[in-house]
């Protein structure tokens, strides 16, 4: 397993089920890993289950739709861990509806969390990453990023967005040491896939080439490499990870 020993590690959405995979194989390869929550109940019942699990994460109350709060976050992270050598970009939310049902409070509530977010936290982690000569910053983006998807053109257009977002800065920090790369993870088991209607989800597995849905830990497993010293090569790319159902 890549070794993350005395890294700092901040993801967003950690609370959710592929942030807390990530969370937790990061703290498994030694980094010091923060989250952030909305949600209070939420947050203390997910601290007491990664306890038990003999972890010891930091989760810190901040809307990634808030730029001050994140400022406020990324600050409190360095004080409490210690500089932030990695940043996964990954909280993120669906309301999904037909374009002709869409309405504009749909639209700005995935815009504002999907993609103001990715301005909102960078931009208060990356100078200090470039500062140091190292830095690894992953945004979990979506096979519908890649391929659109009905009933989602807000989760679609926020989920290409970040790959343009990917792709800029992964050229204004490669000299610094810093990679910027995307993981597009396909239907992975999580409550947000779970929420989709039995039938259009089973209509959605009959389209995946190994007949399942993925996990989180398997997505986790891809974020734990590219924040490796063997990743420093990769930057600016988009990992695909859907069990074949698009194939690029
Ligand atoms: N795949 C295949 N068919 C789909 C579909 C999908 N993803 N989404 C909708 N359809 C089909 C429906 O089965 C239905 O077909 P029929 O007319 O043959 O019955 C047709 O499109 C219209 O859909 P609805 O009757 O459901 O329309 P609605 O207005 O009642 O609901 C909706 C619209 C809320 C978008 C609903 O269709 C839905 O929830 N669709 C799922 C959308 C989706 O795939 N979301 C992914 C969420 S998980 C995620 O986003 C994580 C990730 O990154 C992969």
């Amino acid at each position: 397993m890549t070794n993350l020993e005395g890294k700092v590690a901040l993801v967003t959405g950690g609370t959710g089920g592929i942030g807390a995979a990530i969370c937790l194989n990061l703290a498994k390869a030694g980094a010091k890993v923060a989250t952030n929550y909305r949600n209070q109940e939420k947050a203390e019942a997910w601290q007491a289950a990664v306890k038990e699990q003999g972890f010891d994460i930091k989760i810190y109350q901040a809307d990634v739709s808030d730029y001050e709060a994140c400022e406020a976050m990324a600050a409190k992270v360095v004080s409490d861990l210690g500089p932030i050598d990695i940043l996964v970009n990954n909280a993120g939310i669906t309301k999904d509806g037909m374009f002709k049902k869409m309405t504009k409070d749909k639209w700005d509530a995935v815009m504002k969390i999907n993609v103001d977010s990715l301005f909102n936290v960078t931009r208060h982690v990356v100078e200090g990453m470039s500062e140091k000569g190292w830095g690894r910053i992953i945004n979990i983006s979506s096979i519908n990023g890649q391929k659109g998807q009905m009933g989602q053109t807000n989760y679609t257009t926020s989920k290409a967005a970040m790959h343009g977002f990917t792709m800029s800065l992964a050229q204004e920090v490669a000299r610094k040491g810093v990679t910027v790369n995307t993981v597009s993870p396909g239907y992975i088991a999580t409550e947000m896939v779970m929420a989709v209607p039995e039938d259009i989800r089973n209509k959605i597995i009959a389209g995946i080439p190994v007949n399942r849905l993925g996990t989180s830990e398997e997505i986790a497993a891809l974020v734990g490499f590219l924040c490796s010293n063997e990743a420093g090569f990769t930057t600016g790319a988009d990992f695909a990870m859907n069990g074949g159902q698009h194939m690029m």
